[in-house]
């Protein structure tokens, strides 16, 4: 076992680190324990929502898996920002923050503790993207464990979700139900702990942690409240010194490859566009060139074969229940759409493993569909550029299916405004309500526009208004929208020249996001334009502000990759 021990030992042995080994004699190893390789088990763990709640339990599973395989677990912790209930101002802008911060937050602590290797529990939208970047970071043998989603709700026959209590918002303010109504969707629509129930971004990133090779197979869609989330971390204890056995790390995993299959397997389940921001930022962790163009490429050519929330009417559970998100992998396996030789942490391919995983004996019962039947013919994604967004910006196709949309722009500086202004019934269809100084130094921190979404949704202006903003969408949006523009309005990206009435024109087939304004015009309103002060100065948000770089880069903090 001493060849595992690939960094504990300069830590633990010898005469010199004789002051070292009191520190964790006294948290109960032994003398024996010093001999074997120290495995960290990371947790995402808080009780200031669901998602995490339950993942202390997860640690004594990835302990026991970990001493079975030889090795010796400690847990150490990471923050969690519960993205469903933070909000307001400042509260949103944590976010993605903290993605970058838990990342942060594991380097240190690893790196300062030398930690031969780590199983990585983790739950909400931000905390499993904040894990994997860390895991190529650090690249030692590394295993992520989702902690699992919560089980849906139910309201007489119709199956809830969250993305229900956040729409029936919008339903109440525009008059659709009552008070009493809205009550009984908020009481239901939770009913245990875990992460939200859709395709939303906790599960969108779950099933690429599968996907990516970084997790193991089948590992994402149990329940939070399945026993086989115990069994599943037990397996990731010994996975992890298995890997490490098989000098198998995240960088070797996490190749061209394996981000090509991740970014499949998001559009063939029209995961969330999240994921688009948090697979560019784990690629820049790894050192590895995977830009919105291979987003773009790959979204033309993926049709969506899952009928998951809020692109279909079901939850994770739904899916979990004919097999998970092996069974979606094999059948994009089968018809050629992922890259077989991608490694995974399992120390196997993908294709190998997919080889012998076999689907259980359940239709897929209008959850999933055929690659060549698909549930939809074309991803629910686009890459799109133009004048408005000359690096870039993701939209999301609406519920009608509406690649184009031309309107007229009516024009907000926060997401705020725009709320109140959809409340005040002065959003009409045609409209494109643009929503600026929301990007990731603007804001700062790229908030999600979920309030104003759910309540365009719930006013029923779903696919009749587009929705344009250097912040970001909540995986639970619904309704035609374009986020992540860049350069950000804050940096004088064009979005910040655009006024009320401009003509805007946005179109997925052709890629295209256009603000029908002469360029001299443009150039006019540039030169009129000052950049607005920071809004904070200091603390947390000051300090991201002064090192985030912009969407189409992820939004990362670390100037580059470690190591390079
Ligand atoms: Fe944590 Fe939705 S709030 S996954």
């Amino acid at each position: 076992m001493v060849k595992l021990r690939i960094r504990s030992s300069q830590w633990y042995d010898g005469v010199d680190n004789a002051p070292h080994r009191p520190y964790l004699r006294a948290v109960g190893l032994t003398e024996a324990d010093f001999a074997k390789p120290l495995v960290g088990v990371l947790v995402s763990w808080s009780e200031l929502g669901p998602c995490n709640f339950h993942n202390l339990e997860l640690v004594r599973y990835v302990k026991e898996g970990v001493k079975e395989a030889g090795g010796v677990g400690l847990a150490a912790p990471t923050i969690v920002v519960n993205d469903g209930i933070n909000m307001g101002t400042p509260g949103m802008r944590y976010s993605l923050i903290s993605r970058d911060l838990i990342a942060d937050t594991i380097e240190a602590q690893f790196n300062s503790h030398g930690v031969d290797a780590w199983v990585g529990i983790g739950g909400c939208d931000k905390t499993q993207p904040g894990i994997m970047m860390a895991m190529v970071r650090l690249d030692l043998p590394a295993v992520y464990l989702y902690g699992g989603s919560a089980e849906a709700g139910w309201l007489g026959e119709r199956e809830l979700t969250i993305e229900d209590a956040f729409e029936a918002v919008g339903a109440y303010l525009a008059g659709k139900i009552t008070l009493d109504e809205l009550k009984r969707v908020e009481e239901l629509s939770f009913p245990t702990y875990g992460t939200c129930q859709g395709m939303f971004t906790a599960n969108t990133m779950a099933t690429l942690g599968e996907a990516l090779g970084l997790s193991l197979l089948g590992s994402a869609s149990p329940p939070a409240t399945s026993a086989r989330r115990r069994k599943y971390a037990v397996e990731s204890g010994r996975a992890v010194l298995k890997a490490a056995e098989l000098g198998v790390t995240p960088r070797k995993v996490v190749t061209y490859d394996a981000l090509y299959n991740a970014a499949v397997t998001l559009f063939a389940t029209a995961g969330s566009t999240n994921a688009i921001l948090h697979l560019l930022a784990i690629a820049h962790e790894a050192n590895v060139k995977f830009t919105l163009d291979d987003f773009d490429e790959i979204s033309r050519r993926v049709p969506v074969i899952a009928a998951l929330r809020p692109a279909g009417p079901y939850a994770m559970q739904d899916l979990d229940r004919i097999g998970g998100v092996p069974r979606v992998l094999k059948k994009l396996y089968k018809a050629g759409l992922l890259r077989p030789e991608a490694l995974t942490v399992e120390g196997e391919p993908i294709g190998k493993l997919l080889e012998r995983w076999e689907p259980p004996a359940v239709p897929e019962a209008g959850i999933l569909y055929d690659v060549e039947k698909p549930y939809k013919p074309y991803s629910g994604i686009r890459i799109l550029r133009g004048n408005l967004a000359p690096s870039g910006a993701v939209m999301k196709i609406g519920a009608a299916d509406r690649l184009r949309f031309e309107g007229r722009a009516k024009v907000y500086d926060s997401e705020a405004e725009a709320f109140k202004a959809v409340a005040a019934g002065e959003i009409k269809p045609g409209d494109v309500v643009i929503i600026r100084y929301e990007g990731p130094k603007g804001a700062p921190g790229m908030p999600e526009m979920l309030k104003v979404t759910a309540a365009i949704v719930g006013a029923g202006l779903g696919d009749a208004v587009a929705l344009v903003t250097d912040g970001r969408f909540s995986g639970a949006t619904r309704g035609i929208m374009v986020g992540h523009v860049a350069p950000e309005a804050a940096v004088g990206g064009p979005i910040a020249l655009v006024q009320n009435g401009d003509r805007v024109v946005i179109d997925g087939e052709a890629g295209l996001i256009k603000l029908e304004v002469s360029e001299e015009e443009l150039e006019k309103r540039r030169k009129a334009w000052a950049p607005p002060p920071p809004k904070y100065k200091g603390g947390l948000l000051a300090k991201y502000a002064a090192l985030v770089q912009q969407a189409d880069k992820g939004a990362v903090t670390s100037p580059s990759a470690w190591g390079t």
